[in-house]
């Protein structure tokens, strides 16, 4: 069955016009007055309304604006439990630190598996709502052999973007003892999570790990065939950036502190996305990343929810592009690419991310005209329709 949506307002591509054949995002790109045609779940045709071709079916966007789905390319979402009660503390003037992962994982070591599969799947739901079609996962609150393990096989029930992050923080039991607590985290734990895993993830960080564990845990993750992610410069200045471009990292994720060196050796990698996570400072109260200095020095920025019960517990990619677009000064343009291109750029995907001929036909379609009115109008459900794979899906 194909589908021509027409009547869109403005047509959001990142694909450049007239290419015949798009194999990966582009450049910002939209259109005005547009239409598309989705055949077999990719898509087949898009162009001016006027010129649109017969489809089996038809949907008339009465002037909304049509996107590529977001991709956020960050997200913790399999846990139980939630730290509301330190949110509200923070919010009278307690900083956050990282020790308040701890919490997270005793409860949900002691959570049976339908606990964490129902959290999980209300949370992808809620994505999925607020139009957010490919997402990645983590593990990171097991941290014991088989807790991790459960974690990145309950993540793969929902998406293909299953990151290992046994190495979040050294658990209580191995206080004092964090080379030991690495050695499980690149041997057992890891043989364990690999087959069910995309990626390899460390919080590289004061009060989590080093940067010569950090690169223990990417190196071993290599070694098992996973490819390496990081969050890095989140609390403060460190050598996370430096870690990932090294590594090869996909994406340094957070780069809330960066040092003149660091802005450089991400744009000189040319292949490590600086992914930025506004809903953390959001909700830590943190001053923003530069945007801007990253954009200026040339280097591929995403912006992802970093959904998580503690640091920032939000799934609204939407609410993600207000902050970059408020807060970090990105345009509107720059904030929607971030979280559609940029994301697929982070996880190092093709299909996704944008809607030139032949990707993923992805959609989300807005109550208003163009894409600005996800930041013009904070807060407010602006999510008219969701397609995935060209089947409608919210
Ligand atoms: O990305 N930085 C480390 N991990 C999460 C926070 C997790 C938590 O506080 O539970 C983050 O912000
Ligand atoms: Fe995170």
């Amino acid at each position: 069955m194909s589908l021509l949506i027409t009547n869109i307002g403005e047509l959001v591509t990142n694909a450049p016009r007239d290419a015949v054949s798009v194999a990966v995002p582009g450049p910002f790109e939209a259109m005005a007055n547009a239409a598309i045609v989705v055949d077999g779940g990719l898509v087949a045709w898009t162009g001016p309304a006027a010129a649109a071709p017969a489809a089996d079916e038809m949907v008339d966007a009465a002037g909304r604006a049509v996107l590529p789905g977001f991709v956020d390319s960050h997200a913790h979402l399999v846990f139980a439990g939630e730290r509301g009660a330190e949110f509200a503390a923070r919010m009278a003037g307690l900083p956050y630190s990282a020790g308040g992962i701890r919490s997270t994982v005793a409860a949900t070591r002691a959570a049976g598996d339908d606990v964490l599969r129902s959290n999980l799947s209300r949370l992808a739901g809620e994505m999925l709502a607020q139009g957010t079609t490919t997402f990645e996962c983590k593990s990171g609150y097991g941290l014991t052999v088989a807790d991790e393990a459960r974690s990145v096989a309950l993540a793969g029930e929902f998406t293909d973007e299953v990151t290992y992050l046994g190495a979040h923080v050294v658990p209580p039991e191995f206080d004092g003892r964090a080379t030991a607590y690495v050695d499980l985290v690149c041997g057992e734990m890891l043989a364990a999570c690999a087959p069910w895993t995309k990626w390899v993830d460390v919080f590289c960080e004061r009060g989590a790990f080093g940067p010569d564990e950090a690169r223990a845990v990417l190196a071993a993750g290599a070694a098992a065939g996973l490819q390496p992610r990081i969050h890095a410069n989140q609390l403060g200045p460190g050598p996370g950036v430096q870690v990932a471009v090294e590594a090869g990292a996909a994406a340094a994720d957070h780069c809330t502190f960066l040092s003149d060196a660091d802005v450089d050796a991400l744009a000189a990698s040319g292949r490590t996305v600086a992914t930025l996570l506004p809903g953390v400072e959001f909700s830590t109260r943190s001053p923003y990343p530069d945007a801007r200095r990253l954009l200026a020095a040339g280097v591929t920025v995403a912006i992802a929810s970093d959904c998580n019960p503690g640091s920032c517990f939000t799934s609204s990619m939407a609410f993600c592009i207000a902050l970059a677009v408020r807060e970090m000064r990105m345009t509107t343009a720059e904030a929607v690419w971030a979280a559609t291109a940029g994301g697929t750029r982070a996880l190092r995907r093709t299909d996704v991310g944008h809607l030139g001929i032949g990707a993923r036909a992805d959609l989300v379609m807005l109550n208003g005209p163009s894409h600005a009115y996800l930041a013009y109008r904070p807060g407010v459900p602006l999510i008219a329709g969701v397609w995935r794979s060209g089947r409608r899906a919210a």
